[in-house]
């Protein structure tokens, strides 16, 4: 008699619908990455039966503000990372403007032990820069890239930074708030002087030039020193346009939109005032960026930038910037995938793949063998209203609520661990995703 040695995986997801692929499919998951993915049964000393919903790679933003060390009243790792979970993100990229900032490789050390801490998803950590010479020393410790916000830079400071980073062995991306640090001076200064103080003021203050000179400006020194570049929170149609151009000229540049640029115009100052103040602002309908304009950004990424209420409801100049965004994205997305404003390709390359690809993430983004078994499972019939108090951010407020949503995210794995359930997040420790 023959023997057949029988695969047992250490969990099995059964019926799963994979984009694009028809049929139903088992995926065997063993310590924690994707095995096998095969129509016919599998042998698990766990199955969990996924009843035919369609299964996305967890998503992946490249762009949160989780507070943490410093400002861990509006957020620290553990809520942000929960809030992640919630949405269906199983990677997240920190942004370095914390208190301290995360501008010396001591300080990007510390932050990387809290994280490791708290954080419940797998993450990486942007780099600041203020020290040119700590730019060699943070290079090692592998951040996702070196941020910059233009509207802080001097022009000789960017040259210099763009020198050294593009220097560098090891070829990290610089990513760029792009809005231009004079034109936003002036024209905050002009404003104020005139004493305006509603919340649509705030759009004129840092207007659609102030991106477009700074994105004019990044894209020549890409060139200038061939380093890669990835501009944040594009949110001007022109800006887009001209990204695009370069791109195909081959400069090394990529893009992102986040869902509040694409989904809301300034005409949401009205109804929400502060609460939709951010950096840069919401742009008119003719400024703004549209679901047709979609094909030239690389990536969603939700600048989740959580604050108190307290802060988000002072006066215009003195109102927070930021929104909160993590627990809103995939089911509002969905909701526009069955409009048909979007597809389901798109929402995969958006929020999945083209991440992985554009931060060099190797085991992420993506269903294949081989890879983390960071999933999301999605209910496309799922129907609610946005609501803020089922959020797990400290920042429980949102222009989107009681925005009606038809989809939404039921199961969270990381690597292979259920980390959320029809909303309830459970226990998990990320790790960095750069491994050594
Ligand atoms: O609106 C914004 N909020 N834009 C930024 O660039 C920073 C962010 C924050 O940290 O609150
Ligand atoms: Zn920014
Ligand atoms: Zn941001």
């Amino acid at each position: 008699m023959e023997l057949v040695q029988v695969m047992i995986y250490d969990l099995c997801l059964k019926d799963c619908k994979i984009h694009p692929h028809k049929g139903l499919y088992n995926v065997g998951i063993e310590q924690g990455k994707i095995m096998t993915l095969k129509k016919t049964p599998l042998v698990a000393d766990e199955v969990i039966d996924i009843k035919g919903k369609l299964v996305l790679p967890g998503l992946i933003d490249v762009h949160v503000h989780f507070r943490d060390p410093g400002l861990t009243y509006k957020e620290d790792f553990k809520s942000g990372s929960q809030a992640a979970a919630h949405g269906g993100f199983t990677t997240i990229m920190d942004m370095p403007n914390t208190i301290p900032p995360t501008n010396t490789a001591c300080l990007f050390k510390e932050k990387k032990e809290i994280a490791s801490k708290k954080c419940m998803v797998d993450f990486a950590l942007h780099a600041g820069v203020d020290d040119l010479a700590e730019v060699e020393k943070i290079a090692p410790l592998k951040p996702a890239s070196f941020k910059l916000f233009m509207d802080l830079c001097s022009d000789d400071f960017l040259d210099h930074i763009f020198e050294k980073v593009s220097s560098l062995d090891s070829k990290i991306p610089l990513t760029l708030h792009g809005e231009n640090q004079k034109v936003v001076n002036d024209c905050t200064k002009k404003l104020q002087d005139e004493n305006k103080n509603e919340a649509f003021d705030y759009s004129l203050a840092r207007p659609p030039k102030a991106e477009e000179l700074a994105v004019a400006q990044a894209l020549n020194l890409s060139r200038k020193f061939q380093q890669k570049i990835h501009i944040c929170h594009v949110s001007t149609s022109r800006a887009l346009k001209l990204i695009d151009s370069k791109k195909r000229e081959g400069l090394p540049v990529s893009s992102e939109i986040t869902p509040h640029h694409l989904l809301l115009d300034s005409s949401a100052f009205k109804n929400w005032g502060n609460l939709t103040k951010t950096n840069p602002p919401l742009r008119s309908k003719e400024e703004g960026i549209s679901f047709s304009m979609l094909d030239k950004i690389d990536l969603i990424a939700t600048d989740h930038a959580p604050h108190t209420l307290e802060e988000k409801e002072k006066n215009v100049w003195e109102a927070a910037p930021g929104i909160p965004n993590l627990e809103t994205v995939l089911p509002l997305l969905l909701t526009q995938m069955n409009k048909n404003n979007l597809n389901l390709d798109q929402i995969k390359s958006l929020l999945c793949e083209n991440p992985s690809k554009i931060f060099n993430l190797e085991n992420k983004g993506f269903i294949k063998e081989g890879m983390d078994a960071d999933l999301v499972v999605v209910d496309l019939k799922l129907e609610g209203k946005i609501n803020p108090d089922n959020f797990y951010t400290k920042a429980d407020y949102t222009p989107f609520s009681g925005w009606e949503y038809k989809g939404a995210p039921v199961m969270t794995l990381s690597r292979g661990n259920v980390i959320m359930e029809e909303g309830q997040v459970m226990e998990n420790r990320g790790r960095y995703v750069y491994l050594d």
